[in-house]
């Protein structure tokens, strides 16, 4: 059973999450980091992209239709940097920001609140020619094109968020290459790792400048478990909690990027780091957290930080993530612990799951609700949870076949159909 509504302190909201490449297709957008990524072979599965996605350019005022049919109150979308700014710099594209401004609108005429995240990927092609994050021209173009997006849309949005999940930008893209660029570079990614930081800390500023409020930062939190009892699979679980969770923890709460993760990029970081500190650990209003497994670890050869994922024994989503609720728990109180006085949101939780109906999905968001419940129940300043996703939609590298959505979508016909997940929440919150 989905925990209702009633469950939970007056005011907690219910969002739907979504982002601009993944749903709404890229007609009229100049082009991005991803449109390449996608087209190079071996990336993406069937090389699929983004270019139709599901439409929303075209369909959103029925996908705003059935967020409020389920009882949301929040939707959570990004503004494309491509599309708003295709050179990455000078003025804005005044069709991408009339796009966004109509959708704004359709939300407020149907009472959701608009959420909107600045940087959810679409790093214009430009930018990306020039080094893209490597480059630290890219968080000073950043902060313009925030500001460009605070003028048009600043009166209307509720919350502003700025650069979506800050490790995946960095280390996943750059180190790992699994995300665009793809690039397996420990120096790029090192220099990623910390220009995404200052992105976010001049974005803050940029905003606040600008007179807008509730601003905040969405880091994607993984529970980092040691493979088996040695100190070898403690020490691998450290490092990759270090890369993963301290390290943007610590630099946009704390203002410290975390001494043993220096220690070891430290050769590779752009000169004079330490100066721009006190910028990436801007005041924020509130902090998401995007939660959806956990990873063991493990010692492997090679050098830092020489750690894989064996496989786990939990029941797995269709992308093989380990279903463990257990760990929101965890890295709710671990991060109010850090931060009392933050007021805290889940901002995506969801599961791949291609099978309907979709009772696993149902009973992963109960777990994850039931989590956040306790939570509260312990003190957490918990203030919302966001459904990652309310559409199937394009998942990156994984294409279109990891359905995450409450809502089937068709990707012949582009027809939505709710799923039995969707009438579940209906019932509880709508
Ligand atoms: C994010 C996420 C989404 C994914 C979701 C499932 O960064 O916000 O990557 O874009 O679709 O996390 O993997």
């Amino acid at each position: 059973m989905i925990p209702a509504r009633s469950d939970f302190p007056e005011g907690f909201l219910l969002g739907v999450a979504s982002s601009a490449y993944q749903i709404e297709g890229t007609e009229g957008a100049g082009p991005c980091h991803w449109d390449t990524f996608a087209a190079t072979p071996g990336n993406v599965r069937r090389a699929e992209d983004g270019a139709r996605a599901c439409d929303h350019l075209n369909l959103w005022p029925q996908d705003l239709d059935l967020a409020r049919e389920m009882g949301a109150d929040v939707w959570r979308f990004s503004t494309s940097w491509a599309r708003v700014q295709p050179d990455g710099k000078g003025p804005a594209n005044p069709a991408g920001l009339d796009f966004y401004d109509r959708l704004v609108d359709g939300m407020l005429a149907r009472g959701i609140k608009p959420a909107l995240t600045l940087y959810h990927w679409e790093l214009p092609s430009p930018l990306a020619d020039i080094g893209g994050w490597a480059n630290r021209e890219t968080p000073l173009r950043f902060a313009d094109y925030a500001a460009l997006v605070a003028e048009r849309l600043g009166d209307r949005i509720w919350s502003w968020g700025t650069v979506n999940e800050p490790w995946c930008v960095a280390w996943l893209s750059h180190f790992l290459g699994a995300h665009a660029p793809g690039l397996r570079d420990i120096r790029a990614a090192a220099r990623a790792m910390h220009h995404v930081g200052l992105a976010h800390g001049l974005g803050i500023a940029a905003l606040r400048a600008a007179g807008r409020g509730n601003l905040g930062a969405v880091v994607n939190l993984e529970h980092a478990a040691p493979a088996d009892d040695s100190p070898q699979a403690a020490a691998a679980a450290h490092r990759h909690d270090g890369i993963m969770n301290r390290w943007f923890l610590g630099g946009l709460l704390q203002g410290a990027w975390p001494a043993d993760v220096v220690a070891a990029l430290a050769p590779h970081l752009p000169k004079g780091w330490e100066a721009d500190m006190a910028t990436i650990k801007a005041p924020v209003d509130w902090l998401g957290i995007n939660y959806y497994t956990r990873k063991l670890c493990a010692p492997a050869p090679g050098p830092w930080p020489a750690y894989h994922h064996p496989e786990g024994p939990l029941p797995k989503s269709d992308l093989g993530w380990e279903i463990y609720p257990e760990g929101l728990g965890v890295m709710l109180e671990r991060v109010a612990s850090m931060a009392p006085d933050l007021p805290l949101y889940v901002t995506e939780n969801g599961l791949a799951c291609a099978a309907e109906p979709d009772d696993l999905r149902i009973s992963y968001l109960a777990a994850h609700l039931e989590q956040a419940r306790a939570a509260i129940a312990a003190g957490v300043d918990l203030r919302g949870y966001f459904l990652w996703s309310i559409l199937d939609n394009y998942e990156w590298a994984e294409g279109y076949d990891a359905r995450f959505g409450l809502v089937h979508v068709d990707f012949q016909t582009l027809e939505r159909r709710p799923k039995a997940s969707f009438a579940a929440f209906r019932q509880g919150w709508a």
